[in-house]
């Protein structure tokens, strides 16, 4: 049974040179490992970006890049104790998407892995109607962890992030399964009438 395994990856950071390809593309190899299927959603992809500034056309394909999806998994650093604006803009840009779905926060930056970046979100994603994990990964410097592919290169702290990731997975399926299932027996909004 695969009920919700569809997960959209979103990243936070449209930076150049951000670190956010690497802690993403370790993020997307776990989710696999633990038998999601993933679909990449950047701020940063020349189709998307325009989303920034309002554009109908980049947001009717950020809506498509987000159909059908049973949860969302975001992957973001911590910009001045919060997450960064361009996360907001596109979590704001949509919003029956969200409905209904888990989110899973992963953070990183400083000595304090982002961590204010994941709660400045759960106040957001509770608006659009999301469910958010209560169970996190973060990274305290991951520009000195992971290498270029995604890698983190200490064994030790490869197997605490796996563990880690491992509740987060497991967590997420929950949500996924559960949130799927409702939305099948009934619809999220009241019918009009
Ligand atoms: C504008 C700005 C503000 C930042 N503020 C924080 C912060 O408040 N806390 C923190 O831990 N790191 C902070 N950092 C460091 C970032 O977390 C770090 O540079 C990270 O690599 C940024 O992610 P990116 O490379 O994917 O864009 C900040 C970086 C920038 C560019």
């Amino acid at each position: 049974m695969a009920v919700g395994n569809r997960i959209g990856v979103i990243l936070g950071s449209i930076r150049e040179g951000r670190v956010n390809d690497r802690v993403a593309a370790w993020v997307i190899d776990q989710l696999s490992d633990h038998g999601f299927e993933t679909r990449v959603i950047d701020p940063a992809d020349p189709a998307l970006l325009p989303v920034q500034i309002g554009d109908t056309e980049a947001t009717t394909r950020l809506r498509k890049r987000m159909e059908g999806l049973d949860g969302f998994v975001i992957v973001t650093p911590e910009y001045n104790h919060a997450a960064p604006g361009q996360l907001k803009t596109l979590i704001d840009a949509v919003i029956s998407e969200w409905w209904a779905r888990p989110v899973g926060l992963i953070s990183y930056g400083g000595i304090s892995g982002g961590l204010r970046a994941i709660e400045s979100l759960r106040i957001v994603l509770a608006e659009v109607h999301t469910v958010t994990l209560r169970d996190t990964v973060s990274f305290a410097s991951p520009w000195r962890k992971f290498d270029e592919a995604g890698h983190i290169l200490d064994a030790n702290e490869a197997a605490a992030a796996e563990a880690a990731m491992a509740i987060f997975a497991h967590r997420l399926k929950w949500w996924a399964d559960a949130l799927a299932e409702a939305r099948q027996a009934r619809p999220y909004t009241p019918e009009a009438g």
